[in-house]
């Protein structure tokens, strides 16, 4: 955990931003797999995490704005708990340790949620993503699950995100953590992978050193000969001489701060001549990108640049033609290029995505419904403190070719003849994290490799 003081920073710094009522804040319960005390690895929500940092199950946080008291609500262990369970500190002496003094049972919180409401003083939440927080909701403010997203705080969402998008300098010495742990996950997985094995004996090495660090995967492991699917986590394939390997997967740390990271290697030795050919341009474009990083340029800009990149490294190669820039805003990359640039990263791997893309990485701007455009989750002016990903890549995604041939979509930029004979390519991409500082970039952790010399350089088996 960060000193008390962080934590009380924070509360205070978010009841100033609001203008009245009780901000609720909801921390998680523990999630069953297949009864209820077999439960899925436990995590905290991120912003009970970011503002009372206590990562243990069927907490409740309020700030009372009006009365600037903070209390942590939820239920001690009884004897029977600790027969299970061991002994642990009380809620008390937990909520000590993040500077918050008064706490109380659930019982009382259901009594005093209930009083607030009868004095209609303002209960602000943010938006949920489990049913046991719609339940809560339900049963404490009695808002039916099918209200509860026209009920969620506005105020409260865009105060959360004004203070989570500035990273501090102790989050970037934890997301540096991270990262780390990221890159020695990567570098692992280019040094063990062999053909005949399975993707998923990879899979099970990477994430192994995400646990053995004291935290988890920030995200499902991507491991696949298939990095044309760009959200892949089937590991049941067995990796063969020839195949391009594509790996995304991050660590976070014990504080819930998070590493996302993604190479390509070959499975052989070696990239074929072809499979240099395009990882070069991806990783020009990928280079491009960074290159540009800096407070106040448009991020979407920055994607479209890098999408300008990737249209003349596939003209080079012959699967493209005509005008770069008519091609990029006709939308023709997003064949090889679909989705986005990247993404904010902190406490989620695509940070408060929960609270609203279009706040978070739009600042409320409009986002494109165009193809590929649409799937960039981060639109809005760089600013310093913004820690993001860069993850350029180019997929040959045989459905959609073929849909695209079919249809002779965009038949004056795209060679179909020359995309057809590599259907089979697959998917490459670097990713890597970044900082956004007063005047330029900082690259967050260690250097990854990722030229095609020290990618070659770990496949020496
Ligand atoms: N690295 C997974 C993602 O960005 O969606
Ligand atoms: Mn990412």
């Amino acid at each position: 955990m960060f000193h008390r003081s962080t934590y009380s920073t924070r509360r205070e710094e978010l009841r100033k931003n609001i203008s009245s009522g009780i901000i609720l804040l909801l921390g998680n319960e523990e999630s069953p797999m297949n009864y209820a005390d077999n439960g899925y690895h436990f995590r905290q929500d991120s912003s009970f995490s970011y503002y009372f940092g206590l990562n243990q199950a069927g907490l409740t946080g309020i700030l009372d704005v009006d009365s600037g008291e903070d209390c942590i609500y939820g239920n001690d262990l009884t004897i029977e708990d600790i027969v299970w369970m061991g002994v642990q500190p009380t809620i008390k002496e937990r909520a000590a340790e993040v500077g918050v003094n008064r706490t109380a049972d659930v019982e009382s919180l259901e009594k005093e949620l209930a009083q607030a409401n009868k004095d209609g003083r303002t209960i602000h939440f943010l938006p949920t993503y489990r049913a046991t927080h719609d339940l809560k909701l339900f049963k404490w403010l009695k808002i039916h699950p099918e209200a509860i997203k026209e009920s969620v705080s506005h105020e409260l969402v865009l105060a959360v995100i004004a203070q989570r998008n500035y990273k501090k300098e102790e989050e970037i010495v934890e997301i540096e953590k991270g990262v780390d742990i990221t890159v020695d996950m990567h570098i692992a997985a280019m040094k063990m992978a062999r053909p005949g094995m399975k993707e998923s004996e990879v899979a099970a090495v990477v994430e192994s050193i995400a646990l053995a660090h004291g935290g988890h995967v920030s995200f499902p492991v991507i491991a696949t000969i298939n990095g044309q699917t760009l959200h892949n986590h089937y590991h049941g394939n067995t990796i063969k001489k020839g195949d391009l390997f594509l790996l995304d997967a991050g660590a976070e740390t014990p504080l819930y701060y998070a590493g996302d990271l993604s190479s390509t290697f070959p499975v052989d030795h070696r990239f074929t001549s072809v499979q240099k050919d395009i990882y070069e341009v991806s990783l020009q474009a990928h280079n491009h990108a960074i290159s540009l990083l800096a407070p106040s340029i448009p991020f979407k800009e920055v994607h479209l640049e890098t999408c300008r990149s990737i249209v003349d490294g596939m003209k080079s190669l012959g699967f493209m033609k005509g005008n770069t820039d008519l091609a990029v805003e006709a939308g023709a990359h997003a064949l090889f290029f679909p989705c986005g640039l990247g993404h904010m990263m902190g406490l989620d791997i695509h940070d408060m995505e929960g609270l609203g893309e279009q706040y978070v990485g739009y600042d409320n701007e409009p986002k494109s419904t165009q193809f590929g455009l649409k799937s960039l989750r981060l639109g809005r002016k760089l600013e310093a403190g913004f820690v993001l990903t860069i993850e350029p890549g180019i997929y040959f995604i045989p459905e959609l070719i073929d849909a695209w041939k079919a249809e002779g979509r965009f038949k004056d930029f795209l060679n179909y003849d020359a995309i057809e004979k590599y259907k089979d390519f697959g998917g490459c991409r670097n990713e890597e994290d970044f900082l956004i500082t007063d005047d330029s970039y900082k690259l967050l952790g260690k250097p990854k490799p990722k030229t095609v010399a020290e990618v070659e350089a770990l496949r020496q088996y």
